[in-house]
């Protein structure tokens, strides 16, 4: 279970509102730990795919904008993120969605969730902030 609080905020409200929607993702996966079904595992991929889009898009374009210095690294690792996705994709589309799964996706999503958004969107975040100070 992660709850939020304002160490995890990165700052820009629709960024951290995002961040919030992937965080209920994560604990509605893992209330639903050793009952979950192939629906859970459509529903939670189905998410994924959607955030692929809206959220990595968003913090793109912000990067483009401010020309930010570590857009490379940062989508680096947002792409990263994406083969990890289309992995269990494929391997939802072939196999029997199971436990385990399921389990991988979670251990997964809150592995990325505590390096990726608690130091690469953060410093994005501390970035945001300069540039507002001195613009
Ligand atoms: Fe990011
Ligand atoms: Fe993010």
């Amino acid at each position: 279970m992660i709850a939020w609080d304002e160490s995890l905020a990165v700052g820009v409200t629709e960024i951290d509102e995002q961040h919030q929607a992937i965080i209920r993702l994560i604990n509605d996966l893992a209330a639903r730990q050793g009952q979950a079904e192939e629906a859970d595992a459509a529903k939670a991929l189905a998410f994924l795919r959607a955030y692929l889009h809206d959220h990595f898009d968003l913090e793109t374009e912000l990067m483009l904008d401010l020309g930010y210095p570590e857009l490379d690294a940062h989508r680096q690792q947002h792409e990263l993120f994406a083969n990890h996705v289309i992995f269990f994709e494929i391997e939802k589309e072939f196999g029997v969605v199971s436990e385990q799964m399921l389990a991988d996706i979670l251990v997964f999503l809150k592995e990325w969730f505590i390096s990726h958004i608690t130091q690469e969107d953060k410093a994005l975040g501390e970035f945001v902030r300069v540039q507002a100070m001195s613009g």
